[in-house]
């Protein structure tokens, strides 16, 4: 067998024929399921006429076959493994196909599969092919009716896309209802999801008054988790009536909680799927994180409804057209909904980890890759987080209303078409004037740009002096970048006044809080009337998805800390002084040197502790550490025993010299209060939390105490869930043990808490780790054909910093085997999980031997092709 090639961006052609309706019937069976199919077709326009009909298909058994009635014979048509070619056909015609699939086989969760008995779909983004041969691409739109049929007892619950039309019973306890969806779509966002559902109802009313009943379909007991994502949806709904003006468009929203999925959710039109980790919440089950992640992917899903159904994809290489404007979308949804400076720093902890590691990696690809060889490899934080970032800076540089503007003339121009990210971006230059066309290097280019930045006071002219420098490093296939346009917001702080000076730049006054723009390789910025020295505050809000170094001092850091106006430099500085005594402290551990703490730090901490900061959710983010991860982000080559030495050293420090400190503000921030997922709440539980892990890292005899009642008296999962998880990563078996094990006797019916249950142990820092997982991969509740256990128990693991990079290697070995055997059952999940072994590089020359040697011993197996493409880059 070849391997898998490569398609190309610049290989698009316009599909040669189009499907303007689609008629579909599903006779349910789990290994014989037949699928008839009808598609009106016709040649478009302009194209040759003998060019055949290809219509893709995968693990599909033909059975017939007809054009306008007749049917084809054998040497009418041509099969591969792949696609389906039919060499003449009419302008016009109607193609009817019927083949037959086997969903009980399915575990590659694409197409059409089972979940706990239930039948559910997943056709983003080629999966559609695995029901029915068809032009499985987001540019062939086409209107759907859709027969489902069932088996009464086992499916009483039979739904597809749009509104249902007809319902009946058939003979030997079969039933259908038919569904039909009048808005065109690609085959990517059909849906169909049949079994022993439940659903909770409700009512919301849109902007012009329309009623459009609300449907949450669950499994019977899940039927107490479904109101704060019921609530979100609503919430969701008016939003988007109000920040864009957009209504939904049918009578009937429905989710649908599935238990085995390989993402978050999936937002095919009027039947959004989700997983049921994305969806489902109770407080006695649920964590306040998973309440905002479930109402920003509900908020998400939504979302898509116009960014991404209404006006979909050209071709997959635009997918960030849809995903970054979306992940926009809700994280603006989230930020006015809850704190939005929380919201920020938290989204930006998470890309300047994630995302900076990928863009740095043997993987990294722009946000518009050029090619591909497998698109489910492509869901990345690339496209959707930097995807996000780039669509914020363009809001930014054209102030919300020519945004707003833009986006509607998007939407109103693009209504029921597949297009490209030039023509979102044509309508942002179209409404504002602006020139974007170096903006658009921003979707070509990979790779995190940095910014070397230095400053320097005039005294004598009252001037200051910025000059910023960029440069973005090579990445696999663009060894040579061009200077970007970079917004850079910024502000200088005056260290006698602690205000914010105004910028007065080339006689122009632009106020206290500006923004300058870095468009070439160089520039010097001169601030005019500067009364006296300043500290920059640059990148304020995280202004662009880039590495900024500045040599700030330590006093720097403190000052910003105490008086920048930005609430997200003001971590930042936090964060960036905390990454200095950190340094020394790797550097102190790997010279086997006495390690001493930076008492800047500790004043800097007691400052936060014992200071008039009201908003308490940001103070929880301020206490935090950076994580291990970020830290090794940081450093040239990652050492992971003294990076975890290291951190550990400032908490055990932190917790001795503030001890009182810590005791006060837990004490300060118990309630009693019945749980509520309020902003008010979440931001008293995070504090209080925060500080019980200072605590409870020198084993304080009050802190134990308090941690061990806290887990007793099991108020909602956040509190319990972080107890244990302080308890069970203690060094002390009397704390870990029993309460490890009371948990897992309390929720084992329960599979979501029971994957909070496994991540939980296998993120001990204890060296035992490696066995655990072992040992867990064999329990009842463990099942390495669903995602989310594949995900709570590997690929946190994976995450465990010190136990994964282990030096006899067993880490790496345990994830390839991982790999090698969800490569035959799942190969999107295979590819997702290979990700820590491809950061080889990053390490010492030691784990680098071992870890090449997993990814060539994965590389020795028949390869499903997204696991071959990740390994070959991981290689090159
Ligand atoms: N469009 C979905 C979302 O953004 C994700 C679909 C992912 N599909 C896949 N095969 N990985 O919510
Ligand atoms: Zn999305």
């Amino acid at each position: 067998m070849s391997d898998p090639q490569p398609v190309y961006l610049s290989d698009y052609q316009p599909p040669a024929y189009q499907v303007t309706h689609t008629e579909l019937t599903f006779d349910l069976d789990p290994t014989t399921t037949r699928v008839k199919a009808r598609l009106r077709m016709e040649r478009h326009p302009g194209t040759d006429s003998k060019a055949p009909l290809v219509l893709n298909g995968e693990h599909l058994t033909l059975i017939s076959l007809a054009i306008d009635g007749n049917p084809l014979s054998d040497t009418a048509y041509q099969l591969t493994d792949e696609a389906l070619y039919i060499e003449e056909v009419p302008e016009a015609f109607t193609l009817e196909s019927e083949v037959e699939i086997a969903p009980s086989s399915n575990t590659a969760l694409e197409g059409l599969y089972l979940s706990n008995g239930m039948y559910c779909t997943q056709c983003e983004a080629e999966g559609f092919r695995r029901i029915t041969y068809y032009p499985d691409r987001p540019d062939v739109m086409a209107t759907f009716k859709v027969t489902v049929i069932g088996d009464a007892e086992g499916e009483p619950v039979l739904l597809a896309n749009g509104n249902p039309v007809d319902q009946g019973t058939l003979e030997s306890g079969r039933h259908f209802v038919t569904w039909e969806d009048p808005h065109p779509k690609p085959c990517y966002l059909f849906a169909l999801v049949a079994g022993d559902l439940h659903k909770v109802e409700d009512v919301f009313q849109t902007m012009s008054g329309r009623n459009v009943t609300l449907q949450l379909w669950v499994e019977q007991e899940n039927l107490d988790k479904t109101e704060h994502a019921m609530a979100s949806l609503k919430r969701a709904m008016t939003w988007d009536e109000q920040t864009y003006g957009r209504e939904y468009d049918l009578d009937l929203f429905m989710i649908v909680a599935v238990n085995d999925f390989n993402m978050g959710a999936m937002e095919n039109k009027g039947l959004n799927i989700f997983n049921s980790a994305a969806v489902l919440t109770h407080p006695d089950t649920a964590t306040d994180t998973t309440f905002q992640n479930v109402e920003g992917i509900v908020a998400h899903e939504y979302f898509h409804n116009w960014s991404g159904n209404r006006v979909t994809c050209r071709d997959w290489f635009q997918l960030s057209l849809k995903e970054g404007f979306t992940v926009f979308r809700d994280q603006c949804f989230s930020a006015d909904t809850n704190s939005a400076p929380v919201k920020r720093i938290q989204d930006v902890s998470f890309f300047r980890t994630a995302q900076f590691a990928e863009d740095g990696g043997p993987t990294a690809h722009p946000i518009r890759p050029d090619h591909f060889i497998e698109i489910t490899n492509f869901y990345t934080l690339t496209i959707y987080e930097k995807g996000a970032e780039v669509v914020r800076m363009l809001c930014n540089l054209l102030g919300w209303e020519d945004f707003r503007r833009g986006s509607d003339l998007y939407f109103d121009r693009f209504d029921g078409q597949a297009v490209t990210i030039e023509d979102f971006i044509g309508c942002m230059a179209e409404v504002s004037g602006a020139d974007l066309n170096q903006f658009m290097r921003w979707y070509s280019q990979a790779g995190t740009p940095e910014i070397d930045a230095h400053g320097e006071y005039d005294y004598v002219n009252a001037a200051y002096h910025l000059t910023l420098r960029q440069r973005t490093p090579a990445t696999p296939g663009q060894p040579d970048k061009l200077p970007l346009h970079i917004p850079v917001r910024m502000g200088l702080v005056g260290t006698k006044s602690g205000q914010d000076l105004t910028l007065t730049l080339e006689g122009e006054k632009l106020g206290k809080d500006a923004v300058i723009h870095l468009t070439e390789d160089e520039q010097t910025f001169v601030f005019a009337d500067v009364a006296e020295a300043p500290v920059p505050s640059l990148l304020r809000d995280f202004s662009a998805p880039v590495k900024l170094h500045f040599p700030y001092s330590r006093e720097d850091l403190a000052f910003l800390l105490t008086h920048d106006s930005d609430g997200f430099n003001r971590w930042d500085a936090g964060q960036r002084l905390a990454m200095l005594a950190l340094d020394d402290l790797i550097a102190a551990h790997r010279n086997g040197v006495e390690k001493v703490m930076d008492s800047r730090v500790v004043e800097a901490f007691r400052t936060l502790l014992t200071g008039s900061m009201d908003d308490k959710a940001v103070l929880a983010e301020m206490l935090t550490l950076p994580s291990e991860a970020y830290i090794a982000e940081q450093q040239p080559i990652v050492d992971v025993d003294a990076i975890h030495a290291a951190r550990e050293f400032v908490r055990q420090s932190l917790a001795v010299a503030l001890r009182d400190e810590f005791v006060g503000v837990y004490k300060a921030n118990v309630s009693d209060e019945p749980y509520s997922p309020t902003p008010e709440q979440i931001a008293q539980r995070s504090l209080k939390n925060v500080a019980l892990t200072y605590l409870m890292s020198i084993e304080d005899e009050e802190g134990v105490a308090l941690c061990e009642a806290q887990f007793a008296a099991g108020h909602n999962m956040t509190d319990v869930r972080h107890a244990l998880t302080l308890l069970s990563h203690s060094d002390r078996d009397d704390l870990a043990s029993p309460a490890l094990k009371a948990f897992g006797e309390k929720w084992a019916h329960d599979p979501l808490v029971m994957d909070q249950w496994f991540t939980i142990q296998v993120t001990r820092p204890q060296s035992d780790v490696l066995d655990r997982v072992q040992y867990l991969m064999q329990h009842p509740a463990f099942s390495i054909k669903n995602p989310n256990k594949v995900r709570a128990l590997v690929g946190a693991f994976a995450q465990n910093r010190v136990n994964f990079h282990r030096l006899d290697g067993k880490g790496y070995a345990l994830l390839a085997d991982v790999v090698i055997e969800l490569n035959r059952l799942n190969p999107e999940i295979a590819a997702r999980l290979i990700t820590p072994l491809t950061r080889w590089q990053r390490f010492d020359e030691e784990r680098q031997q071992l870890m090449r040697a997993e990814l060539l011993r994965i590389k020795q197996e028949p390869l499903s092709s997204n696991v071959f493409e990740v390994v070959e880059k991981a290689l090159a």
